[in-house]
């Protein structure tokens, strides 16, 4: 069993309650489990000798039951550690892997690097994995002292969630927990990190815990300090303008007839997909002051899921991280 399981986390000290998150956050110590598997081979249907590219690859859970259907895989992660580790994970499929530490916004370079013109089908799954949460050091972690980092890409971001909660005004904090964490009590909590920085400025994750803590308290099941984590996380690693560059390059390596996938857990990642999809799939665009409909120089898929697929109350049950997932796929047809 994994040796961190029997830390003891900070927050035990003072707490009288292990919440939910925290205790999922603790399972999610030992490994990171997939979501929407069976899903994504259902709708993605990589076809056998093709080259799928899982763009997030992680622990390479994915990238492996891809490689279980006879497609080969290019695999890129930001993540210096996460690259390691799906190296370690995938070895076993030899020559039929390709791995490369990349931001997918910069699919394109690796592409061209690897004399890839045409690829047989993409997978993007957001957010952070159990492992990068796992680790203190990394600065994800609610529940456990580390250094307020969140970059997923430390070798070439240099801006820090310290820096942000630091530097920015109190005005950019409310609009960044606002906005990317849809935090109620944005404006309080931004003026409490303003007040106490003057003295004591944030360098760990656990002050900064504490005094979101002040602000909202400890009630119901999600972790205080959750909303105002992940706008931080998402600010320091700009993953909605990832996501957007992302799509781009991706969806246009596409061969015809081959699927992107996007799996999202937040609600504003799940728009841009939804809208990226909308806007590539309509072939007529038309407005009322326009005398006809203009073809739609973007019109490239069809939109595979109308809906988002979610798991089921089984996978929601074995795998709670899998809760807010939404997958949507497309389709390559022009
Ligand atoms: C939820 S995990 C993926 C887990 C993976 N599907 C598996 O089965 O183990 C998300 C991964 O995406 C990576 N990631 C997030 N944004 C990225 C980006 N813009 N470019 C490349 N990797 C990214 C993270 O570093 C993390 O390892």
């Amino acid at each position: 069993m994994n040796a961190l399981l029997f830390e003891r986390p900070v927050w035990f000290a003072t707490g009288p309650l292990i919440l939910e998150e925290e205790a999922q956050e603790m399972e999610d110590y030992t490994y990171h489990q997939p979501v929407l598997v069976a899903e994504v081979l259902e709708l993605l249907a990589p076809r056998a000798g093709s080259l799928v590219v899982d763009a997030t690859c992680g622990g390479g859970g994915h990238s492996a039951a891809i490689l279980g259907t006879g497609a080969d895989i290019l695999a890129l992660d930001q993540d210096p550690d996460a690259i390691r580790h799906a190296t370690e994970q995938l070895e076993k499929f030899g020559g039929r892997v390709t791995i490369r530490q990349s931001n997918f916004r910069y699919a394109d370079k690796v592409f061209d690097e690897l004399g890839i013109h045409s690829i047989g089908g993409a997978l993007l799954d957001l957010g952070v994995s159990s492992r990068q949460l796992e680790n203190a050091e990394r600065g994800f972690s609610m529940m456990r002292n580390g250094p307020l980092d969140m970059r997923m890409d430390p070798w070439h971001q240099s801006t820090t969630a310290a820096e942000i909660v630091n530097n920015y005004t109190e005005e950019q904090l409310t609009r960044l927990f606002r906005e990317l964490g849809e935090e109620p009590a944005a404006r309080r909590i931004a003026a409490l990190i303003v007040k106490t920085r003057k003295t004591s400025p944030f360098h760990d994750t656990i002050p900064l815990v504490r005094v979101i803590e002040k602000v909202v308290g400890r009630h119901g099941r999600r972790h205080p300090a959750t909303l105002v984590f992940q706008a931080l996380r998402m600010e320091v690693n700009d993953e909605l303008g990832a996501l957007e560059q992302g799509l781009q390059a991706l969806t246009s390596r596409l061969e015809i007839g081959a699927r992107i996938g996007v799996i999202s857990f937040h609600s504003l990642e799940d728009r841009i997909v939804k809208n990226f999809f909308r806007d590539r799939s309509r072939e007529w665009n038309d407005r009322p002051e326009w005398p006809e409909p203009k073809r739609n120089p973007d019109f490239c898929l069809s939109t595979v899921t109308q809906k988002p697929v979610e798991p089921t109350i089984d996978e929601q049950r074995t795998n709670p991280r899998s809760r807010s997932a939404k997958l949507r796929v497309a389709e390559k047809i022009a």
